[in-house]
Formats: structure tokens, C-alpha cells, sequence
């Protein structure tokens, strides 16, 4: 198996081929269903039920080409009026093993709802194999303001200012809610793809859950995100996507980085 590669096809199809236990971590960002009501792969089921029952045989290759301390990430994004992710996520959790919920915060909102609060966030469930996961706490913090820093320098209940100044330089350990802004139209990271996720966000979660060398598998890989982030970080990648277009979007990416 040929890995850092783009397998153009469809995701079930091409999962089916691949040998068990192969992924330390799979980042799966799937047409959510009628939410990007102009984009023709958003569009492609008649029912949600259809919707479902599609996500359901994915997702099942996907835990198999995972290994037993894997993770899977799953990105969900609530409808307007359909509410696909709800369901997915209650048929998935009694298929599998729940891990985790994450609220991707997008720090700023997304549409011009008019009857309820502006949605601001996008959830990834995250499910699990075996008891034991890999996970690496340290490999994601987020920094403390130089406001935060100043403050707790001055409490004086700390002995060792040199100990407590490398601490608070380290930052704090994330929450699973992860707060990265998502991407402007004028952002230099924008590519030309609607749903692109940010490539901060995609590292943080393969920084958390493999090691350099590890191989991560993105089933619905659009502009190459994942791929991006994975090379950085000197992880092996392996993407399929089924649109030649985005295709040669990633590819490009992947070529002339930044
Ligand atoms: C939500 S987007 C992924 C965006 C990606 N995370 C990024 O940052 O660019 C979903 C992608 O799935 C692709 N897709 C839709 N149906 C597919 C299928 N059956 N197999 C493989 N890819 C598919 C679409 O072309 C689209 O690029």
C-alpha cells in the first residue's frame, strides 16, 4: 500500500480495500447532508435515512482500518432543518465505542439564522477501538494571555517563580473545546474548496492521538487538509476523494505549501 498519496474514488469503496489495523487516526469530514444545499455532493441522498445507513457502512470500514488504540474523528454540523448529525451520532455510539465530543469553536458565527442564537460551532464525535487509546495530552495547549501571566506572576503563594513562569510559558492544557477561527475568504490558507477546515484545527487533533510515522487516514479528504497537516507534522497520509477538482486543489497544496 502506497501511503502520502490521494486515492481518487469513493470513501466506502476505497476503505474496503485497505488491511485491518492500519490507522492510528482517522479524520473523517463527511458531506454533512443538505447543509451546503448548493454543492451537489451535499445533495446526494434522497432521505436522511439514506444519509444514515451510508454513514454507517463508512464508518464501520473506517473503525476496521483502524488499530485497536486508535481514534476516529467524525465532523458533524447540525441543518437548518435537517439534524442528520443527532442521529448519526446516537446510531454510531450504540455501534461503537464513544470517545469523546469535541465543539470545534469557530470563534465567530456562520449564518444569518434569524430565529435563534448564531451558530458558532461544529462538533467531531471521536470514537474509539480498544480500552486503551493513544493519546498525548502534552501535544496540545493553548497558551495563557500576557494578561493571565502577569496576574498569577504576582501571587505570591508561589515560591518558585522560575517553575511557575515555565509553566504558565507552556500554556494550558485544550479543552475539548477547541477554538480555532475558521477561515475568511481572504485567509492565505483559503483554497477554493467551501468546507476547507483550518489547518491548525486538523493538527491538533493529530498531534493529540499519533506519533511521527504514524499513518493517518482521511476517507473524505476535499483540499488536502488533512494531508497538509499530517506531512507537517511528520506523520505518514493517506486521503481519498472522489472529486478530481479538489483533487488537484490538494495536490497543489501539497506542492507549494503556503
Ligand atoms: C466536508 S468536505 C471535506 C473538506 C476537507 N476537510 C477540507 O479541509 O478541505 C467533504 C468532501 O467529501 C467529498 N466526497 C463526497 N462524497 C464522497 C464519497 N462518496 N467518497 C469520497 N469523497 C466524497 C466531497 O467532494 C468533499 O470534498
Amino acid at each position: 500500500m502506497k501511503l502520502n498519496q490521494i486515492i481518487q474514488g469513493d470513501a466506502f469503496t476505497e476503505l474496503q480495500k485497505l488491511p485491518d489495523r492500519i490507522a492510528q487516526a482517522l479524520i473523517a469530514d463527511p458531506p454533512y447532508f443538505n447543509v451546503l444545499e448548493n454543492e451537489a455532493w451535499d445533495t446526494q441522498w434522497k432521505t436522511a435515512e439514506d444519509y444514515l445507513t451510508w454513514c454507517e457502512a463508512w464508518v464501520r470500514e473506517s473503525m476496521r482500518v483502524l488499530r485497536d488504540d486508535g481514534l476516529c474523528f467524525i465532523f458533524g454540523q447540525l441543518g437548518k432543518r435537517e439534524h442528520a448529525f443527532l442521529h448519526l451520532m446516537s446510531r454510531l455510539t450504540r455501534q461503537h465505542q464513544f470517545h469523546d465530543l469535541i465543539i470545534w469553536d469557530r470563534a465567530v458565527g456562520y449564518d444569518e439564522r434569524r430565529d435563534s442564537f448564531t451558530p458558532q460551532y461544529e462538533m467531531v464525535l471521536v470514537m474509539r477501538k480498544g480500552d486503551k487509546v493513544k493519546f498525548n495530552k502534552e501535544a496540545v495547549r493553548v497558551p495563557y494571555d500576557a494578561k493571565t501571566i502577569e496576574t498569577y506572576l504576582k501571587d505570591k503563594r508561589y515560591k518558585d517563580m522560575d517553575a511557575r513562569r515555565a509553566h504558565l510559558d507552556a500554556g494550558k492544557f485544550a479543552t475539548n473545546i477547541l477554538r480555532v477561527p475558521s477561515l475568511k475568504g481572504v485567509s492565505n490558507e483559503k483554497c477554493g474548496h467551501p468546507s476547507q477546515k483550518p489547518i491548525d484545527l486538523i493538527e491538533k487533533l493529530i498531534a493529540c492521538s499519533t506519533d511521527p510515522n504514524d499513518i493517518v487516514i482521511d476517507p473524505f479528504l476535499g483540499s488536502g487538509t488533512t494531508a497538509m497537516a499530517a506531512h507537517t507534522l511528520g506523520r505518514r497520509w493517506l486521503g481519498i476523494e472522489k472529486d478530481s477538482n479538489y483533487i488537484q486543489i490538494a495536490q497543489k497544496r501539497l506542492t507549494h505549501p503556503g
